[in-house]
């Protein structure tokens, strides 16, 4: 037998790698993107904030007026500083490996990217956060996870409403779970099946602040989670709305400091629960 289907086999696989991770940079580059406006019009209102209190620590000269100036321009610009940096570790992160990582400051830090915009949609988040173990995870990569979920759970409810986003610990099966719930439209039991596949969408395009219509970002979720060795969960009613869940490793109380973390690797194609 010839031996030329071998090396077919050889080389598809590596086409297939070098595709999985043309997807997985799109997908990252997708997730930067769709911030753009909400950031830029968060650090407009930043600005402003710290030029109107400049301005008025020069008009008023008293010391009381001048040190509440200087406290608002201060907090204000630790506030863009915060924002600049978590963009950028979306933006950058390449690497691929996981650490012992707190689970309640990543998921606070994905929502102060979003404040602003769940304000704007008229989106309450009810946030309940126990206290759980550290998780074993790539911070950035479950942060960029949970921003999709959230951004699509603010794009399920056009009109506005609540969500809940809780983070607990499931001592028996040795995770930390992530939840997050929306009460918007729902999706239809045959359309179900499909939403973590690449390019699914029904969004006709990106919203008003240029969000969604892509279909890319469940399909990252889903590899990045997979990734993990986690499980991403849906159960959804229509008109009553859907929830995710994480399933994501507790870091053992013994786990390997960054330098010899380990190396996440996705298995292709395997089914998702
Ligand atoms: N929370 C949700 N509520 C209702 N439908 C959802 C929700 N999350 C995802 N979907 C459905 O799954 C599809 C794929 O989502 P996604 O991969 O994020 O792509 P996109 O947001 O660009 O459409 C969405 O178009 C939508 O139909
Ligand atoms: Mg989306």
């Amino acid at each position: 037998m010839s031996a030329s289907p071998d090396v077919d086999i050889v080389e598809l696989r590596q086409q297939v790698e070098v595709l999985r991770e043309q997807l997985a940079q799109a997908g990252r580059l997708t997730a930067v993107g769709e911030l753009t406006s909400t950031i830029t019009h968060e650090f407009n209102n930043l600005l402003m904030s710290i030029i109107n209190y400049a301005r008025m620590g020069m008009r008023h000269k008293d010391e009381a007026t001048r040190d509440k100036a200087f406290d608002r321009i201060l907090s204000a610009s630790n506030r863009a500083a915060k924002i600049t940096n978590s963009v950028l570790a979306l933006a950058r992160n390449r690497s691929n490996t996981a650490e012992p990582t707190d689970m309640k400051q990543l998921v606070e830090d994905a929502l102060l990217l979003l404040e602003r915009e769940m304000r704007k949609y008229r989106v309450a988040v009810d946030v309940e956060l126990d206290d759980v173990p550290r998780g074993m995870v790539n911070g950035n990569q479950i942060q960029q996870v949970l921003v999709n979920l959230l951004i699509n759970a603010r794009q399920a409810m056009p009109r506005g409403g609540r969500m809940i986003v809780r983070l607990v610990h499931d001592a028996e099966a040795g995770t930390v779970d992530l939840v997050v719930r929306d009460f918007g439209c729902g999706i239809p039991a045959d359309k179900l099946p499909h939403i973590f596949d690449s390019f699914y969408t029904t969004k006709s395009g990106p919203d008003d602040s240029g969000k969604g219509g892509t279909g890319l970002g469940l399909s990252m979720c889903r590899d990045i989670i997979e990734a993990h060795h986690g499980r991403i969960r849906v159960e959804s009613t229509v008109g009553k709305g859907t929830a995710f869940t994480l399933k994501l490793p507790v870091a053992s109380a013994t786990a390997a400091p960054a330098a010899t973390a380990p190396t996440l690797t996705a298995t292709p194609n395997t089914p998702t629960a």
